[in-house]
């Protein structure tokens, strides 16, 4: 695919963060035209994960109050949609930016530089969420809940359960999440088609700035090295990414013979 050699010098560094490539077997997988719903369906689902887990993250160290309400209300209408099938394309419409600023609480460690990164991850997201309603609905994919993969509850059960480790762990899960999904969107653009495809190659800036801002987060609030710890992670990541797996989703293993 042309589109995707001059995104070669993106991608070099998140070939190199990440412990091993997407298996072909998982590509063969999410190529089958029967799969396409569940790859569209649980992308959308993970988008809307991701700005989450952003939104928790500030909402849980580093906002004050009025702006950790504004927070919720923003993803109201996109959890209306994915949890209580409410809501369509059209009520979506527009909903990614959020109007309010969202400011620190005056005892925050963390500085205002957190709160930026992630308020621009989340608005990214919501739109990316909006992106792949679009495609589902051109193709008159309906949408329905559909279950999470073993991917992030995987890395999550790693996390350290006390502070400032935990926020630390967060942070480098994130990192390694988005390098993934960045990983796997360069993979799968050249197999689907061109609507699809260039969508695809679309996301590859925003999910590489992603996982670097993630990554950058980590070291600052460390203030030491933390490569040890990442390189921990790292192996819990390739290790769900290159064994048997009998779920099949975007952040699935190996697929295993049903
Ligand atoms: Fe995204
Ligand atoms: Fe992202």
């Amino acid at each position: 695919m042309q589109q995707l050699e001059q995104y070669q010098e993106l991608l070099a560094p998140i070939h190199q963060f990440l412990q091993c490539p997407t298996p072909t077997q998982w590509v063969d997988e999410a190529r089958k035209p029967e799969n396409l719903k569940t790859v569209l369906i649980d992308h959308l689902l993970c988008e809307l994960k991701a700005g989450q887990s952003a939104m928790y993250l500030i909402r849980k160290y580093a906002v004050d109050k009025s702006s950790a309400h504004s927070l919720l209300d923003w993803f109201k209408p996109y959890e209306d949609f994915a949890y209580r099938g409410k809501g369509s394309l059209e009520t979506l419409k527009g909903k990614s930016n959020i109007s309010k600023a969202i400011m620190a609480k005056s005892d925050s460690p963390y500085s205002q530089d957190l709160i930026d990164k992630m308020v621009l991850l989340i608005k990214e997201e919501l739109h990316h969420f909006y992106q792949v309603l679009e495609i589902m609905d051109e193709r008159g994919i309906d949408y329905e809940p559909i279950p999470a993969s073993r991917y992030a509850k995987g890395l999550l059960s790693n996390m350290a359960t006390h502070e400032p480790q935990t926020l630390i762990d967060k942070l480098i899960i994130g990192a390694y999440i988005e390098a993934r999904s960045c990983e796997r969107f360069a993979k799968l653009a050249p197999y689907m088609d061109e609507d699809i495809a260039k969508f695809y190659v679309s996301l590859l800036r925003s999910e590489a700035r992603h996982y670097q801002d993630y990554l950058v987060l980590a070291e600052e609030i460390a203030g030491k090295d933390i490569s040890e710890r990442v390189a921990m992670f790292g192996r819990v990541e390739a290790e769900l990414i290159s064994s048997a797996d009998s779920d099949f989703k975007f952040h699935s293993g190996i697929p295993a013979l049903a």
